[in-house]
């Protein structure tokens, strides 16, 4: 069974003024297995962040579901659907989204807030996140006393502070420069070694071809998985990143058949 199971998913935004409304997606059908890592790639405004906060169950389809680990996320009630992304999901936005009055710790505890645990367990958990993503040293640092790179691995701390099984990365190398993105994406492929499934939007490349797989998005509508150029599914590290990598590619390359870059079973 797959982990995630995106079905006939469409999306249309009401727009004022308007009586049909703005349809942004159309017909979206696609699986994740467990322990994938699966880009997303598309042209700015074809839907990529849309599909990516259905997925994170922060936003509702006008059509079609998404069951993640067996469950209809959005038959679930508000309330529930809310338990249901605290305990499974992980999401690093786009723009980041942190918290500029509160230092890194505080930021990468946000997710906790809701957790019956004490305040002690909440701070040590945020800092075994930090040291994760090297931060451990600026824990009481604003945002805006981090630079570009380190925002965007506090924003990862964030995510995986509750240590979801699966991660949604919007961008996360957007605004970086190609060492610490290079950076970043090392992280996303550490956590995935680690049994982490993560789906991530990307413009790279580069980044796309350490994925398992890419998907492709244009106007709103999947591209038939077989259209993908063949490149996109191999796993060659890209350039510019340290010689850690080809390890761990190699650790995680057992559980896909390589062939299809699908997991088996699936
Ligand atoms: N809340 C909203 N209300 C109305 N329209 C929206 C809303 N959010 C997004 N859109 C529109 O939906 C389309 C897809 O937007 P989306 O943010 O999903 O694109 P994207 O592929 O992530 O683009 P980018 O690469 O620039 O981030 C765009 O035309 C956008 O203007
Ligand atoms: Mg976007």
């Amino acid at each position: 069974m797959s982990f995630v199971v995106v079905e006939n998913v469409g999306k249309t935004y009401s727009d004022r003024g308007s009586r049909t409304g703005a349809t942004v997606l159309r017909n979206v059908s696609a699986r994740l297995g467990e322990g994938e890592f699966v880009c997303l790639m598309g042209p700015s405004g074809s839907g990529k962040s849309t599909l990516l906060t259905i997925l994170g169950a922060m936003n509702h389809p006008s059509e079609g579901k998404v069951v993640i680990d067996g469950i209809d996320v959005y038959a679930l009630s508000d309330e529930r659907r809310a338990d249901f992304r605290s305990e499974y999901l992980g999401f690093v936005f786009q723009q980041h989204h942190l918290m500029p009055y509160l230092n890194a710790i505080e930021n990468a505890m946000l997710p906790l807030a809701t957790l019956r645990l004490g305040a002690a367990e909440k701070r040590r958990r945020a800092l075994a996140v930090l040291e994760k993503v090297g931060l451990a040293g600026k824990a009481s640092r604003l945002p805006n006393q981090l630079s570009g790179g380190e925002q965007g691995r506090l924003a990862i701390a964030r995510a995986i502070v509750n240590d979801p099984p699966l991660v949604l990365a919007d961008e996360p190398t957007g605004t970086l420069d190609t060492k610490t993105g290079g950076e970043i994406m090392k992280l996303f492929l550490d956590l995935n070694a680690r049994g982490q499934t993560i789906f991530m939007v990307t413009h790279n490349p580069a980044n796309a071809r350490l994925a398992h797989r890419t998907l492709h998005i244009r106007d709103g509508a999947l591209a038939p998985e077989s259209d993908c150029p063949r490149e996109q599914t191999s796993r060659t590290p890209a350039d510019g990143l340290d010689s850690e990598l080809p390890a761990l590619m190699i650790d995680r390359s057992g559980d896909f058949d390589s062939l299809s870059g699908k997991p088996f079973g699936d």
